[in-house]
């Protein structure tokens, strides 16, 4: 069967495994292949038992793969054939030379460019979907058009702007998408190329177009304004619980104003993910680089008061607990750094488990979708920890519960059940506010929430 258009991706991670099926499912008159170097995750991909959980997710990639959607190790092969290349592979920050703890580590970036140039046999069009700094583009092109065959490459920006857990809702329902070109005449009408790719379903009000350094920063300062409205919230939370408000009505109270927006302003542990805090920390390397020294220190302020914000609930376990969590069972309500993703990157759960670990605490880790992952992320941690999936096993003998993720099963589990079967006193450390307090603390626990006065038997 022929297609119109042949599109590959190169990364088949959370952004680039997702973004394709939902291009797959839409467009059945592309073939859409997603490349990868990792041979594990492609074999997953191809299985029934996806690298990832998203909600909604495996059905259209049931329904697409092997169709007019690829998983593939063959990277070469994908960019002779293709015409448009996404990119997505992995932009960490760097941990090593100028700029480490700071700047994106732009390795797999360099690396795909390389790639594309060499294997290329035909004109090309190049999607940065990754994040990145900005004017990565100008470097993309650079490395791309050093060859100097004659072969044409067009290099749009056009970040991903889904969220984990709502990710397939995201892609079919996208509050905007962003293109961005250089503003010659091939750069627009490669920028129209891919307009009419996401015409296929996306209203064309929702799909918008800048220039290509402005579509690049956009995505930074996206993700530093959501981490911000978090940062601000959580910091009146500790204002709150010394002056006995209550950070919910708070909340509720300054989001009713339109000008604000009630969304993005649920007090918690901190936040997680793979993005905010790598983002934040780029848009502040690249200030300092710019000599911006005090736009850099207002953004990183974001960080630090999530930092904070971990450490704050740490502290506030352990004066409350009598001041010593040596010997005491802990059991943490989930790992992910939010519901509906088995992902713990940057999971406020990692601090507090390592933290709870140095205090000389037992923890018990209960979790429906992220116990591999968090199994990953604490197998150096010398101390004793045990992973469990039901939550009802996982807290019996503890003496202190902490939500640390938002799942909704925890807010119907039978904690009188849970209160019998636990050390006495017993506490819940709500790093979420999504369970009912009042009831908890009638069965007779010790109730900490966030960024509210704490209801105690003492
Ligand atoms: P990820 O780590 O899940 O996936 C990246 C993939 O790229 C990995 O599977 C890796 O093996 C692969 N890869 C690296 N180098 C490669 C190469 N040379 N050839 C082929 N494959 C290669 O990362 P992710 O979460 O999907 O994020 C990707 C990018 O998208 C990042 O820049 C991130 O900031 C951005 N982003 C992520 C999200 C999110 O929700 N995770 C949302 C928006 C934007
Ligand atoms: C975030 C952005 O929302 C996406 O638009 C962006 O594309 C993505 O980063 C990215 O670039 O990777 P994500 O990290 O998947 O998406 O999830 P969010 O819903 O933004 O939550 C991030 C963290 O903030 C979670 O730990 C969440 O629990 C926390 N959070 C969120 C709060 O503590 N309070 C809130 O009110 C909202």
């Amino acid at each position: 069967m022929s297609f119109e258009k042949n599109i590959l991706c190169i990364g088949a991670g959370y952004v680039g495994g997702p973004t394709m099926a939902m291009i797959a499912h839409k467009c059945p008159q592309y073939r859409v292949t997603v490349v990868d170097i990792d041979p594990e995750r492609i074999a997953q991909w191809n299985s029934d038992d996806l690298p990832i959980y998203e909600p909604g997710l495996v059905e259209i990639v049931k329904a697409a793969r092997g169709r007019n959607l690829f998983f593939s190790t063959e990277v070469e092969e994908g960019i002779k054939e293709s015409e448009i290349i996404f990119v997505s592979v992995n932009t960490p920050t760097k941990t090593f030379g100028a700029g480490a703890g700071m700047a994106a580590d732009l390795q797999y970036w360099d690396k795909t460019a390389r790639q594309i140039r060499k294997h290329s046999e035909s004109n090309k069009i190049i999607v940065e979907k990754s994040t990145l700094p900005v004017k990565t583009a100008q470097a993309m092109e650079r490395i791309l058009t050093s060859a100097d065959n004659g072969i044409r490459f067009d290099v749009l920006s056009n970040p991903e702007f889904l969220a984990e857990g709502t990710a397939i809702k995201d892609l079919e329902d996208p509050d905007r998408v962003l293109i961005g070109s250089t503003q010659t005449r091939e750069g627009l009408k490669a920028r129209d190329v891919l307009v009419e790719i996401y015409s296929n379903w996306i209203r064309a009000e929702r799909i918008i177009t800048s220039n290509i350094w402005s579509s690049e920063l956009s995505k930074l300062v996206a993700n530093a304004f959501l981490a911000q409205r978090i940062s601000s919230i959580n910091s009146i939370s500790a204002l709150c619980e010394k002056a006995d408000a209550d950070v919910e009505e708070v909340a509720r109270a300054v989001g009713m104003d339109s000008r604000v927006g009630s969304r993005f302003l649920s007090a918690s542990v901190g936040f997680g993910g793979s993005c905010f805090k790598k983002d934040i920390l780029n848009l502040v390397y690249l200030c300092r680089y710019y000599d911006l020294k005090e736009v850099a220190d207002y953004w990183e302020g974001v960080v630090k008061i999530n930092d904070y914000q971990k450490e704050r609930f740490i502290l506030n376990m352990l004066n409350i607990m009598f001041n010593t969590l040596a010997n005491k069972r802990i059991c943490l309500f989930g790992f992910a750094f939010k519901a509906d993703t088995g992902d713990t990157r940057e999971s406020p759960a990692i601090f507090v488990a390592k933290r709870l670990i140095e205090e000389k605490a037992k923890v018990v880790i209960t979790d429906p979708k992220a116990l591999k992952n968090a199994m990953k992320d604490l197998r150096d941690v010398a101390g004793e920890i045990s992973y469990v999936e039901d939550p009802y096993e996982a807290s019996a003998g503890c003496s202190a519960i902490a939500v640390m993720t938002e799942w909704k099963i925890y807010g119907d589990l039978d904690y009188k059940k849970i209160y019998r079967s636990m050390a006495k006193p017993a506490f819940i450390f709500d790093g979420r506010n999504i369970l009912d307090h009042e009831k908890l603390f009638k069965i007779g626990f010790n109730v900490f929430p966030i960024g509210k006065p704490g209801l105690t038997h003492f």
